[in-house]
């Protein structure tokens, strides 16, 4: 049991944090009632006595006091509400600016759709190699092209956010936006994200535009995943050291109808690329004289 507290004190920061500000407060506190209670009562042994008790209790208290409120919700202050609420008091202070140059007119001087290419599926699925070929190949046939990939953007502009639902709703969100600004300039973007609820990923289309978003299901096994995992991430959400780990203590919705499904436990990344490729000269969102020169 202790050995358990020991080890949580480690590993969860707000823990930590509790337990600290839990005792300065106190100890803040405590030198407080000793003092009042050496001047009331005029004896310091009497201020001590008090003083160190409640240093004691209080200290409990109050720890057990904070833990309970940081598992309490209030109802309306979701992050999800409280953008909301901003959105509406500042939207009509703001006024959507054009551009003299629009959209078609980049895809036009690019000579392609500025399309998003949504690759979701587990961690280690293949979604990070998958879109590093197909970019790669994307690039050197001619189209302009940009991955955006979950761990880089986790690294940067998403560092505030953590794997929780509602984290992983904003981190989708986020993203989705980025997505359709380079759209609108153009360029093709491969975007490789876990992206495991549904709803994220429907909202995500709904940001990008319906025309422009093209699901790809990078569909592999748990247990594939494992084997593939360079990074040990399994091993340590198994063991406990990782919380919200998808597909471990945290659900995977599986697409229904994926634009593209790629059978990712019996495809090299090159089958993986060459499908999409194929696929999307199928759909007419890249031109199909390369047909004939995939990989
Ligand atoms: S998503 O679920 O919000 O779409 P995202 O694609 O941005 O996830 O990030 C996934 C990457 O973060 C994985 O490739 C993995 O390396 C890393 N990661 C770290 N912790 C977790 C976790 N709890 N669940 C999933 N991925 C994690």
């Amino acid at each position: 049991m202790i050995d358990l507290f020991i080890k949580n004190i480690r590993n969860d920061y707000s823990l930590r944090r509790h337990l600290f500000k839990s005792l300065t407060w106190r100890i803040v506190g405590s030198l407080d009632t000793t003092l009042l209670g050496w001047l009331v009562t005029g004896k310091i042994n009497t201020g001590l006595k008090i003083g160190g008790l409640e240093l004691f209790t209080k200290f409990l208290f109050y720890f057990l006091h904070e833990r309970v409120w940081h598992k309490v919700k209030l109802k309306g202050e979701s992050k999800e509400k409280v953008a909301e609420r901003n959105k509406k008091k500042i939207e009509p202070q703001l006024f959507k600016q054009t551009t003299k140059v629009n959209r078609q007119q980049r895809e036009d001087r690019n000579g392609h759709k500025s399309v998003t290419l949504w690759l979701t599926g587990l961690s280690a699925s293949g979604k990070s190699s998958i879109a590093t070929e197909l970019d790669a190949w994307l690039h050197e046939h001619g189209y302009s092209c940009y991955v955006l990939d979950g761990d880089n953007t986790r690294l940067g502009i998403n560092t505030d956010l953590s794997f929780s639902k509602e984290d992983r709703k904003e981190n989708i969100r986020r993203v989705a936006e980025i997505c359709k600004l380079f759209n609108d300039a153009g360029t093709i973007v491969i975007a490789a994200f876990i992206s495991p609820f549904a709803e994220d990923r429907q909202n995500a289309r709904s940001i990008i535009g319906d025309d422009s978003f093209m699901e790809i299901f990078v569909d592999a096994t748990i247990d594939t995943c494992k084997m593939r995992d360079k990074k040990g991430l399994y091993a340590l959400a198994e063991q406990g050291k990782i919380k919200d780990f998808t597909g471990i203590n945290s659900p995977y919705e599986r697409p229904i109808k994926p634009g593209i499904h790629i059978d990712a436990n019996n495809s090299t990344i090159k089958e993986s690329v060459a499908t999409i490729i194929a696929e999307l000269e199928k759909s007419g969102l890249i031109k199909s004289r390369e047909a004939a020169v995939v990989l």
